[in-house]
């Protein structure tokens, strides 16, 4: 259990989950490091995007060593989404969806987006959570090729939550879920069925790799199921679109 975490806020990171990793291949004290930025200028997202990390976003990235014989590390992001989600509830009283596998949807806009890699130093492998939330960004910063997806609580005239308070809910949130409730190696009936009914995409018309269907449950072993017309499969990676 890594009760000691050591809160780093930094006014600028090209990405804070780059930084994180470099830190940890030079010294295994970062483990317990959560680096924070207040803008990031080579923000990354997943399938090598980038991602839009102006001032007024909250951007955080925290490492979990692992053994490698954990029987569910991709359900990891999807244990980070119900962590954020969870934090954001607590500070805000607004509830989120979780938009399979690694964004959060706020009235129906991508309010947030996390980036889980693997780092191995000296025969130890660690996942390391990058967060991005689109916290105080406002309205009008947002480019306009991103403004019908994306969205922030700035956005959607709500207060922005204290920043380092959310950071630190997020964590802890995190790190029960994985050292206290230790879901890496069990399932949770509830946390499943918290899934689920966070889900963004359940019961919605989808497109996989061009063809339609729709989107059922997430399983334990992070996939979701899409019925597709003639069967329903279980899907690993790859962008679910709707
Ligand atoms: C995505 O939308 O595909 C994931 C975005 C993840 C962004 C966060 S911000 C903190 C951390 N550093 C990065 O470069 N990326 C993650």
């Amino acid at each position: 259990m890594l009760t000691e975490r050591n809160y780093i806020m930094l006014p600028s990171a090209s990405s804070t989950n780059t930084l994180l990793k470099e830190k940890i291949l030079s010294s295994g004290a970062a483990v317990y490091d959560v680096l924070c930025a207040e803008r990031q200028t080579a923000g990354r997202g997943r399938l090598g995007r980038t991602f839009f990390s102006p001032r007024g976003g909250i951007y955080f990235s925290a490492a979990y060593p692992i053994g490698g014989n954990e029987k569910n590390i991709p359900f990891f992001t999807l244990l980070a989404g119900i962590a954020v989600s969870r934090a954001i509830f607590e500070l805000t009283n607004e509830e989120t969806q979780i938009k399979w596998p690694n964004d959060i949807y706020l009235h129906n806009k991508k309010l947030c987006g996390i980036l889980t890699e693997l780092v191995a130093q000296n025969g130890r492998t660690h996942i390391i959570c990058g967060v991005g939330i689109n916290a105080g960004v406002t309205k009008e910063e947002i480019p306009p090729e991103l403004a019908d997806k994306m969205t922030s609580f700035a956005a959607q005239g709500l207060a922005v939550p204290n920043k380092e308070a959310l950071i630190k809910r997020c964590v802890e949130n995190l790190d029960a879920l994985v050292y206290e409730q230790k879901l890496l190696n069990e399932t949770s009936p509830a946390v499943t069925a918290e899934l689920d009914e966070k889900s963004f995409l359940r019961g919605k018309t989808v497109i996989y790799n061009g063809q339609k269907g729709t989107a059922g449950s997430i399983n334990t072993d992070g996939s979701i199921n899409i019925r597709f017309a003639k069967k329903t499969e279980r899907i690993f990676t790859g962008e679910i679109l709707f």
